[in-house]
């Protein structure tokens, strides 16, 4: 949208005093930037996930074309394709020209500016038991590395990546020494490709932005009822008729396990069974427990279909298919499901239910007790350890079985009880479009559990999970990142790093950082605005799309019915969950509530802002109704026009004298409009509302006071 309105209060805020405070600070990156008090610290200098031990040294390391990296002994091609890769990255960040081959090895380490002091190469398949650590150590004269293995190595690498600053006309490193250790030895993600197939390339960006923030399990949800996408040999009418043609070959496969290897990234595949399979069904029917034929379900959910446990063929094709996998995936650890079985599809078929009757099951769980102890003495035979969703917990579950919580802490911490290990995942769904604060403190073990610590040591980590109903390959990237880096760093960091201040004001930073390796999260939506808008610079939407964010997986569903056809190109696509404007204004309408140090710059911050709704409204709106793609959303556009007057107006109550707010039509605000605005439309909401009305409130109070 051309934003000539705008740009007109632009020139006349030129004017105002008011206004020269406020681009100064706009230029200056404003209050978001940390206060420096003497010797900084962890958080200070943007690292994300924080380190477990961290000290300031005194003086920078500055980076000087043509340094050296050399190792102090160990080194390995997969150490040396890390190091490549962080000198490349180096360079980039930094403008200084670096050599990209370690040009120095063993026993010659006095010109060198890195050296990397790895003792040995890790696992041969990497395992929980991986000692990730390492220490950094950065001096004005040199950087050292130490690691134990090539995987602590990696991870002392994004530390240093991260650490780079450009300052004084110079790319530095402050001089630190850090020693760091995750807290959980399982720090994952996981992308269920069934609902929507992301392409290899897709994963594999995914996998540099995991191994930027030290994650290292790459849970692959390689089926479910919407479709099968990896490639059997033995069975391949799996793919042949139950993919859509959108698969991966046991090629790709292999590659992806390489490439997160080379990470220090673990894959664990999960094939979803006894329910969510209908994919498997659609090509060997005789896995069902009813008759067929089978179809690919465009709607997900959950499905009535389940594989037929009493029938002996049905464990003679899982344990090929087993085989065959965990042949192409190396990991200890097999997933295999177990969520979300109905159970009336077994109980009313009178085959499957005389079958229980001579077993004596009364019910259906027991049936699938039945069902995951022979699939796990499957996954034992093929020397792995299988993992269900917290379903399989029952009694009977073999003690072997891993529990991935998706229910809840509370579920998790029973499972450990009862002597299983596990992983929390529940407040990890990034469908759920939950803020960062609320992943951020969610934690696997929190601070009042009422677990032992034997029992506590049974809790391994953690899973970020990216369910697909609702996202393709255009918008993957957009609701992963950046905020699985904040539980990442729950995963990772000490359980007493709580400040959400401190995350929020890094996490800019990080998600710069994700960008530049490669991530789509910030082009990808501002792609589709230029596509929607048919606009190179749509300047008005984006101010729009910058302060809303979609709408939960819930309220989604049940207004779209998503299924596999809905096209995903409308403006709820364009936005992200928890976009830094929520953050940002609450922290500007504290600061002038509270009348902090920075309140006037933040004032000005928020003058601006509200201007800029007012301005943009009309036109927008106007534009947005006409357009069929937007059209459903002009409301908020019209919306925001209003809750910017709403602001001036409670910014003008509190502070009569501001002269940028002299001679502005204030209208005819309510606080009305901000109830108005929290109604439902077009699966978007505004990320600011709560500030808003603590304004409007605050402002009526000090008013009445007057
Ligand atoms: C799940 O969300 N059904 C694992």
């Amino acid at each position: 949208m051309q934003n000539l309105a705008g740009w007109n209060v632009a020139k006349t805020l030129f004017g105002t005093a008011a206004a020269a405070v406020l681009w100064a600070t706009l230029l200056n990156g404003s209050s978001m930037q940390a206060q420096q008090t003497g010797s900084v610290n962890a958080a200070e200098l943007g690292l994300m996930p924080l380190p477990s031990h961290f000290e300031a040294g005194t003086g920078s390391f500055s980076l000087q074309p043509g340094m050296h990296v050399a190792y102090a002994h160990f080194h390995n091609a997969r150490l040396e394709a890390g190091t490549v890769r962080m000198m490349t990255r180096l360079q980039f960040e930094s403008g200084v020209p670096l050599p990209h081959i370690p040009s120095q090895v063993a026993g010659d380490l006095s010109s060198a500016a890195i050296v990397l002091n790895v003792a040995g190469p890790g696992g041969a398949v990497q395992s929980i038991d991986e000692d990730e650590s390492y220490s950094l150590i950065v001096t004005p004269k040199l950087i050292t590395l130490n690691a134990p293995t090539v995987v602590g190595a990696f991870h002392g690498m994004e530390t240093l990546l991260q650490l780079v600053q450009l300052k004084d006309n110079a790319a530095i490193i402050p001089a630190v020494s850090i020693e760091d250790t995750p807290r959980f030895r399982w720090r994952g993600l996981m992308i269920d490709v069934s609902r929507h197939f992301e392409p290899v390339n897709q994963i594999e960006r995914t996998l540099d932005g995991m191994a930027m923030v030290k994650l290292n399990v790459f849970h692959w949800h390689l089926s479910d009822d919407q479709g099968f996408r990896a490639e059997s040999k033995i069975y391949p009418k799996l793919t042949g008729v139950g993919s859509n043609g959108q698969f991966y070959t046991q090629d790709e496969m292999r590659g992806v396990v390489a490439y997160a290897r080379a990470r220090g990234i673990r894959v664990v595949p999960e094939f979803d069974i006894p329910g969510h399979s209908v994919s498997w069904m659609v090509g060997y029917p005789q896995l069902g427990s009813s008759k067929g034929p089978f179809q690919l379900p465009d709607v997900a959910g959950v499905h009535d279909e389940a594989m037929d446990p009493t029938r002996e063929s049905t464990y003679v094709f899982l344990n090929r298919f087993v085989g065959e996998m965990s042949k192409i995936f190396p990991d200890g650890y097999f997933h295999i499901g177990g969520d979300e079985v109905e159970g009336k599809i077994w109980t009313s078929n009178p085959r499957i239910a005389r079958f229980m009757k001579h077993k004596g099951f009364e019910t259906a769980p027991q049936l699938q007790t039945y069902f995951s102890q022979r699939v796990v003495g499957i996954v034992e035979k093929h020397r792995k350890k299988p993992i269900g969703w917290d379903e399989v917990l029952v009694p009977g579950l073999p003690k072997n079985v891993m529990v991935q919580s998706w229910r809840g802490v509370d579920s998790l911490a029973a499972g450990a009880r009862q002597g299983y290990t596990g992983i929390l995942s529940a407040p990890y769904y990034l469908d759920g479009m939950k803020t960062n604060e609320t992943h951020y403190l969610a934690d696997p073990i929190p601070a009042d559990t009422t677990l032992t610590p034997e029992q506590q040591k049974l809790i391994l980590g953690g899973e970020v999970c990216m369910w697909a109903e609702q996202l393709n390959e255009r918008t993957i990237d957009s609701r992963i990142w950046p905020r699985t880096a904040v539980m990442a760093e729950r995963f990772w960091s000490p359980q007493s790093d709580r400040d959400v201040v401190s995350m929020y004001r890094r996490l800019p930073k990080v998600s710069i950082e994700l960008e530049q390796a490669g991530l789509k999260h910030i082009t990808g939506p501002a792609m589709m605005r230029r596509s929607i808008s048919g606009q190179v610079n749509p300047t008005a939407l984006t101010a729009l799309a910058g302060v809303l964010e979609p709408v939960s997986f819930g309220e989604r569903s049940e207004t779209q019915h998503t299924d596999g056809h809905t096209p995903l190109d409308r403006l709820v696509d364009t936005v992200v969950p928890d976009p830094p404007s929520r953050f940002e204004i609450a922290q500007d309408v504290d600061a002038v509530l509270n009348k902090t140090s920075d309140s006037t710059e933040a004032e000005a911050r928020l003058t601006r802002r509200f201007m800029e709704w007012q301005e943009i409204a009309p036109m927008l709106a106007a534009q947005m109704q006409a357009n069929p793609r937007m059209s459903d959303a002009a409301i908020r556009a019209q919306q925001l026009g209003e809750l910017g007057s709403l602001g001036l107006n409670a910014l003008s109550t509190l502070n009569p004298n501001n002269p940028a707010l002299h001679g502005t039509a204030l209208g005819q605000a309510r606080s009305a409009a901000i109830d108005d605005a929290t109604k439902p439309a077009a699966l978007v909401r505004f990320t600011f509302l709560d500030s808003l009305r603590k304004l409007v409130n605050g402002g009526s109070a000090a008013g009445a006071a007057h």
